[in-house]
């Protein structure tokens, strides 16, 4: 059997890492751990309390808060993956509106929101045998990575792609709209001071504009293989 390493994929909002890496995890039998979801879920905590809205963000109050948000991944055989959990509430569907993708860039700014979840993220891979997608996997989470993937594309060919996603769930949303949502996260991603979205200078880089989901998955196995099984 060959030997199990950790696979952190990052890149910009809408490029397909959650599809690459699910994938991946499945082939594998690897633990897939989507930690967009995490930051996904700590926002909506924000929003339900009342802690976040267009003018207003009580920082304070989120950070006093955290203690007291429970975050799990339940494997859901039906689906063959794991749902987020917000304290014992499965949360799937409305971390995914775009309200709350509105607001979590703003609360993955926050340092102490950062740090409770990287803790949580390297208790997860302590054991490898994972895939884990987001932005700050192979600098911050997982440096020591045996495989980075650093995953791009152009920002109007990701929001056609979120949009087709949106509208296929019935979300009433506009393609300006998912744009402008892609735009300003993409901003905010790469000009946060704590961790923010670069490239590790071992990681590899997919420009995915052109590929389909076969002819990416076909390139990335090819690098797991010469990682797990070297000549
Ligand atoms: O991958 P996603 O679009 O579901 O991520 C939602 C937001 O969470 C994204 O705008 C940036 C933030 N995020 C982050 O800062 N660090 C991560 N490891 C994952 C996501």
């Amino acid at each position: 059997m060959s030997k199990k390493i950790t696979i952190a994929i990052d890149g910009f909002s809408s490029t397909g890492k959650s599809t690459l890496a699910k994938q991946l995890a499945k082939k594998l039998g690897y633990v897939y751990v989507d930690t967009g979801a995490m930051y996904r879920a700590v926002a909506l905590f924000a929003m339900q309390n009342g802690y976040i809205s267009l003018d207003f963000f009580d920082k304070e109050t989120l950070i006093n808060s955290l203690p007291f948000i429970k975050l799990e991944f339940k494997f859901n055989p039906d689906l063959g993956f794991a749902e987020m959990y917000l304290n014992e509430t499965n949360v799937e569907t409305e971390i995914r509106t775009i309200e709350v993708s509105n607001f979590v860039s703003k609360v993955a700014e926050i340092s102490e929101v950062r740090a409770k979840l990287v803790e949580q993220q390297q208790k997860m891979g302590k054991n490898k045998g994972i895939v884990m997608d987001g932005r700050d996997i192979g600098t911050v989470v997982f440096p020591d990575a045996e495989l980075k993937i650093f995953m791009t594309a152009g920002a109007d060919t990701r929001a056609q792609r979120r949009f087709d996603e949106l509208q296929e769930k019935g979300d009433p949303v506009t393609y300006e709209e998912v744009l402008k949502n892609v735009e300003e996260r993409d901003y905010i991603d790469t000009n946060r001071e704590d961790s923010p979205l670069v490239m590790a200078d071992d990681a590899i880089e997919i420009d995915n504009s052109y590929l389909t989901k076969q002819e990416q998955f076909d390139a990335v196995l090819e690098l797991v293989n010469d990682v797990t099984n070297p000549l």
